[in-house]
C-alpha cells in the first residue's frame, strides 16, 4: 500500500520513518516533506500543499491511507476534502479543528461541557481587556486566537507585561497569528500552577485509544525560562502522570470532550491532543487542545511505539459509522525516549535560514535525527525554519537517555545553533 504523510516537520518525518517500517507498506510518500525525508532514499518528497491539488494527486498515485500532521491542512479542510472522495485520511475535521484553530471556540466548548480548564474571558476591545486584567492581577495569561504556531500566548509575570500582550494581539498583530472570523480576539485567563503534561489519544469517530504520555519543553532556555516556543524538546513516558491522573485524564477531560463534541454535533476522528497542567494534587486542567499529534512528542513516541502504525491507522480509518480502534492494542518499548531539539538562530522570533549543517550521524536502531526546519539541495542540507532537528534517543533510563542524546548532538554542527541541555531534567530523580 501507498501511504501518505502530509506536513513538513520533525513530527512528519518521526510519522514517515515509522510507517516506512509497515509490512504492507509499500511506498511512504511526505508532502511537502523536508530535507530530511528527502536525504531518506525510501521517501518520496511531493512538492504540493495545497489541499485540492494534493487530493487530486493522492487519487491518481492511488494511495491507500494519508495521514496529516500539522494543524493547518486540517483547519483548512483536508480531512473534508480526502473523505468526500471516498479516501481514506486520519484526521480531524475542519469543524473538529476549531478545537485547536479556536482558543475562543475550545475555551468556550470546555465551559459548556463542564470540562476543567483555567477560567477565562474573551475580548475584542483592547480597552475592556486591559480593565480586566487590571481588575483580576498578574500572573495572568494572554493568548491570541488563531493558529499562531505555539507563540500566541503571553504567561504574564507582571501587569505591564500583560497590558503589552494585548496591544501586541489586538493592535499590533506583532506574532503573525492568523485571525479567525471576526479579526483579532484575545482569551485573557487564569495563571495555573503545576506541571504540564501531553496526554495524546486517537479517535476514530467512537473508540478512543491513550498513546505513551510525554512531556514537551515549551520555553527556549534552561530551567523552562525564556519566551515560549513551538516545543524544544520531549521525552516518553511523563512520570508526572501517574496511573491516577492518567485515569482522571481520560475520565474527566478526554471522554467528555469526545462526547461534548458529538452532542454539539461534531464526530471527532484524528488525534486529540490535550496539554494538560496537572497540579500538587494530581487534579489535571486543560490548557489546550490540538487536534493533531505533537511536535516534538511524536519523535519520541515512534521511536517507542512497536505497534505497527499502519495497521493502527488502517483500523482507526475502517470506512462505516466508526473505525476499529476498539481492536487495537497498542505496545510500547519499556525504555525511555528522548528528543533534543536542535533550533536556528534567533529562534523563535526571527529564525535565520540557509546555515549548512553539517557532521549528521548515521541513525541506528537507538538514536535517529529527525529533521524539521531543513532543506536539502545536491548534497548540502542547510536550515530553513525555526526548529531545525531532533536528536531522539532511547535509553534505559531518563539519564542515560540524556546522556546518550547530548553526545549524538556533539557531532552536529550549524552556525547559531541554539538548543537546552536540560531536556528530561523533570523526571531526573535526584
Ligand atoms: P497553550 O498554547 O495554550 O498550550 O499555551 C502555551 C504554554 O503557555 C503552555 O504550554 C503553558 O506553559 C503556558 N500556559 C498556557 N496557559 C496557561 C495558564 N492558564 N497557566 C499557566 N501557564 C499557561
Ligand atoms: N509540542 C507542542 C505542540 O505540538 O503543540
Amino acid at each position: 500500500m501507498k501511504v501518505l504523510v502530509i506536513g513538513g516537520g520533525g513530527r512528519e518525518h518521526a510519522l514517515a520513518w515509522k510507517l516506512n517500517t509497515c509490512a504492507r507498506v509499500s511506498q511512504v510518500y511526505v508532502a511537502p516533506g523536508n530535507g530530511g525525508t528527502a536525504l531518506d532514499d525510501q521517501l518520496i518528497n511531493i512538492p504540493i500543499t495545497d489541499v485540492q491539488a494534493l487530493r487530486k494527486w493522492a487519487q491518481t498515485e492511488g494511495i491507500s491511507l494519508t495521514v496529516v500532521g500539522p494543524e493547518g491542512p486540517l483547519a483548512a479542510g483536508v480531512v473534508d476534502e480526502f473523505r468526500s472522495h471516498g479516501m481514506r485520511i486520519f484526521g480531524a475535521t475542519k469543524a473538529a479543528a476549531q478545537l485547536e484553530s479556536s482558543k475562543a471556540f475550545s475555551k468556550a466548548f470546555m465551559q459548556r461541557h463542564a470540562i476543567p480548564t483555567a477560567e477565562f474571558e474573551t475580548f475584542t476591545d483592547p480597552a475592556a481587556a486591559h480593565a480586566y486584567v487590571e481588575q483580576k492581577g498578574a500572573p495572568i495569561v494572554v493568548k491570541a486566537d488563531g493558529l499562531a504556531a505555539g507563540k500566541g500566548v503571553v504567561v504574564a509575570q507582571t501587569l505591564a507585561e500583560a497590558h503589552e500582550a494585548i496591544d501586541f494581539m489586538l493592535l499590533a498583530n506583532t506574532l503573525g497569528v492568523s485571525h479567525n472570523e471576526g479579526g483579532a480576539r484575545v482569551v485573557i485567563e487564569e495563571f495555573l500552577a503545576g506541571e504540564e503534561a501531553s496526554f495524546i489519544v486517537m479517535c476514530d469517530g467512537k473508540n478512543v485509544i491513550p498513546l505513551a504520555t510525554s512531556q514537551d519543553h515549551k520555553r527556549l532556555l534552561d530551567g523552562d525560562n525564556g519566551p515560549n516556543t513551538g516545543g524544544m524538546g520531549a521525552y516518553s513516558p511523563a512520570p508526572v502522570v501517574t496511573a491516577d491522573v492518567h485515569a482522571r485524564a481520560m475520565r474527566e477531560i478526554i471522554l467528555p470532550t469526545i462526547k461534548g463534541m458529538e452532542k454539539d454535533g461534531i464526530t471527532y476522528t484524528g488525534f486529540l491532543y490535550a496539554g494538560l497542567m496537572i497540579d500538587a494534587k494530581g487534579k489535571p486542567k486543560t490548557l489546550e487542545f490540538n487536534c493533531r499529534l505533537g511536535d516534538p512528542e511524536t519523535q519520541p513516541l515512534m521511536m517507542r511505539l512497536k505497534s505497527d502504525l499502519f495497521e493502527v491507522l488502517w483500523a482507526a480509518t475502517e470506512p462505516g459509522a466508526h473505525g476499529k480502534l476498539d481492536q487495537i492494542s497498542l505496545d510500547w518499548d519499556r525504555r525511555i525516549a528522548l528528543g533534543v531539539v536542535l533550533a536556528a538562530h534567533g529562534y523563535p522570533m526571527t529564525p535565520r535560514k540557509g546555515d549548512a549543517i553539517t557532521g549528521l550521524p548515521k541513525n541506528t536502531d537507538d538514536a535517529v535525527v529527525f529533521h524539521a526546519g531543513t532543506a536539502k539541495q545536491d548534497d548540502v542540507v542547510s536550515t530553513s525554519g525555526g526548529r531545525v532537528l531532533c536528536v531522539t534517543v532511547l535509553a534505559d533510563n531518563v539519564k542515560l537517555a540524556q546522556q546518550y542524546a547530548y553526545e549524538v548532538t556533539r557531532g552536529i554542527q550549524f552556525d547559531g545553533m541554539q538548543y537546552r541541555r536540560d531536556i528530561g531534567f523533570r523526571a531526573v530523580k535526584a
